[in-house]
């Protein structure tokens, strides 16, 4: 992960380089550090976040330099193995983010060669190959360095007395601000929102020279056309709101991403039947693929695909994809990544791709590295989302896999209007849950005090149960398991207790009665129990300790009503606990590395 970060203009470069590195922490923050260079180059760098190296700078007012935010891969967070790395004479500072497969191979032949590396990372070798290969031309010394490198190498190199930043993409995006008099480079688009809102992307293999008035990007030596997108989002979008922290104004923005990724898709369908035109083709076997909460998604969009279109679903973590024996070939297969960058992702699309299978890509980021390896790419517009944490981007992870299986629902006309008048009326039933907010803070102060939670769902609302336990050990650092409600006899009840709290989702479909049966089990063995439970649902309150009251929805649309009020759980129980909710330790949320 890590995000990185270039700036060269007419302005002072260390005040942008640290307020666009604050909008790059959710990649990484367990250190971070700043080089500017001018005829020499000053290196800033420490462990911790980038508010605490701001507060260590000397003011500087050099105006071409590059920030880094680490998540560590090679070496613990420490002050010598956080970027940006140096060569020997200190002329060349680079940062960088991905992992270098050789660096083990690059470091004793540069070490044999006299270069003294002073830190455990795979990083400090790209500095040393770049002083290694300058023979008076800095451009070419990059592009030999990159062509030495086996890995994923998204970097940027300054060298002092040189007014150009040089920056090579592979395998992490990376992205060019094109600004008046100035020009960023970035991992991401939040970073370069306050200085412009026109970016180009970097594709793999680009090597990209900017200086304060030049963009030029090469591919194999060649000088292209790279084209130049406008934003449409702005920096309030990427912003608190007034809300105590991110998590909550995105859970809070539910209904309007349900609103906007619904407009995108169904505003030429006012009704079903213009519905069936907009998928196209046949569907058989459908393989979807994914990681973290986007696997969560998956397994919902397995449930729903079943039951409407009823065609089978294998569903996979991509990092596990592609040690399965065999890879299916000739399906349509669907990834979902919110960020568009997962590398286990982009990993299992090339082998998808390979063995002819079609791939549609679900994700929330205009120009991922995604949207090129897929054949199809279905936006969600969740808008940009800065906490670590899913929860808008989940939430319109589940549109998208509704609106991919409504135009093939084998469901007569008037289930399917049905459906399509539910569909449209989530954001309603959402906004239900979010104004039961005070409720449901309630009762995450008792459940703040727990150490193990398990959370157990049926159908459907299976992996609801798993999302709903992720999101509380991601936040509060309660160790949380999600179960199959049915599962939950074979060898956790060992586990129950009046110390082992039960989080069920009991919203009414055809597994209420079995999912009832377990809760009696629960109770038997003195865990408490919160439900999640339909308003009308006169059994429940007898029988749970505590019951947060869902509105009824189609039981298939109930995972995106149920999942609303489990990411309030874990939020309010993490606000409880006094945890970073907006930056959980040890995670990221865009994971380019295996
Ligand atoms: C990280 C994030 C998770 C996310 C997972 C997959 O672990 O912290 O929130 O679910 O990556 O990310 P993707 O971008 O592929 O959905």
């Amino acid at each position: 992960m890590c995000g990185i970060v270039g700036y060269i203009g007419d302005k002072k470069a260390q005040p942008i380089l640290l307020n666009a590195l604050g909008k790059l922490e959710y990649r990484g923050y367990d250190s971070c550090g700043i080089a500017i260079a001018n005829k020499s180059i000053e290196v800033y760098k420490d462990v911790g976040r980038v508010k605490a190296l701001a507060k260590i700078l000397e003011p500087h007012n050099g105006k071409v330099g590059i920030g880094h935010t680490r998540w560590a891969t090679h070496g613990e967070p420490s002050k010598i193995n956080a970027h940006p790395h140096s060569d020997c004479a200190g002329k060349i500072a680079v940062v960088h983010n991905g992992t270098i497969n050789n660096f083990s191979r690059l470091r004793e032949m540069l070490a044999e060669e006299g270069h003294v590396l002073a830190s455990e990372t795979d990083t400090e070798v790209i500095p040393h190959l770049i002083e290694k290969y300058y023979d008076g031309d800095f451009e070419k010394a990059v592009e030999m360095a990159v062509g030495e490198i086996d890995g994923a190498y998204t970097m940027i190199a300054i060298m002092a007395g040189e007014s150009r930043l040089i920056a090579a993409r592979k395998d992490s995006p990376l992205i060019i601000g094109v600004g008046d008099r100035e020009n960023l480079i970035a991992s991401d688009v939040p970073a370069l929102l306050d200085y412009t809102s026109r970016v180009i992307y970097l594709e793999d293999g680009d090597i990209a020279v900017v200086s304060a008035s030049d963009v030029k990007v090469k591919q194999n030596g060649a000088v292209i056309d790279r084209e130049v997108h406008e934003i449409s989002w702005s920096m309030e979008d990427a912003q608190k709101g007034g809300y105590e922290h991110f998590m909550l104004k995105e859970i809070h923005e539910q209904p309007k991403v349900i609103r906007d990724t619904l407009t995108d898709y169904l505003s030429k369908a006012e009704t079903a039947a213009d519905l069936t035109g907009m998928g196209g083709g046949s569907l058989e076997n459908i393989i979807i693929l994914a990681c973290g909460t986007s696997y969560h998604a998956g397994l919902v969009g397995k449930y729903i695909i079943e039951d409407l279109v009823n065609v089978p679903v294998r569903v996979e973590m991509a990092d596990e994809f592609s040690l399965s024996g065999q890879s299916p070939a000739g399906n349509q297969a669907i990834v979902i990544t919110q960020s568009g960058e997962t590398l286990d992702v982009l990993k299992a699309i090339k082998r998808l791709k390979a063995n002819g299978n079609r791939v549609i890509a679900v994700t929330n980021v205009v120009g991922s590295s995604v949207t090129r390896a897929a054949d199809r790419t279905i936006y969600t517009r969740a808008g940009p989302e800065i906490c670590v944490a899913a929860t808008k981007t989940f939430v319109a992870q589940l549109i998208a896999l509704y609106w991919l299986a409504l135009p093939y629902a084998r469901v007569n006309a008037a289930r399917l209007d049905e459906l399509v008048l539910e569909l449209r009326q989530l954001p309603v039933k959402v906004q239900q849950v979010l104004d039961n907010e005070a409720e449901i803070a309630a009762y995450a102060k008792k459940l703040a005090a727990y150490d193990n939670v398990f959370y157990i769902g049926k159908g459907i609302n299976y992996p609801i149960a798993m999302e709903g336990a992720l999101k509380l050990k991601e936040i509060s650092y309660i160790h949380a398991e999600g179960y199959a409600a049915g599962e939950l006899k074979h060898g956790p009840f060992s586990l129950l207790g009046e110390k082992t709290p039960v989080v069920a989702v009991v919203t009414q479909d055809n597994t209420y009665e079995p999912i009832v049966t377990s809760i009696k089990e629960i109770k038997a063995r003195h865990s408490p129990v919160i439900v999640l439970a339909n308003e009308d649902d006169d059994v429940m309150p007898d029988l749970a300790d505590s019951v947060i009251t869902i509105p009824r929805v189609d039981p298939l649309f109930s995972p995106v009503v149920n999942i609303t009020a489990l990411q309030l759980l874990a939020y309010f129980v993490a606000k409880e606990r006094g945890c970073p909710i907006d930056f959980p330790r040890n995670l990221a949320k865009t994971v380019t590395v295996e």
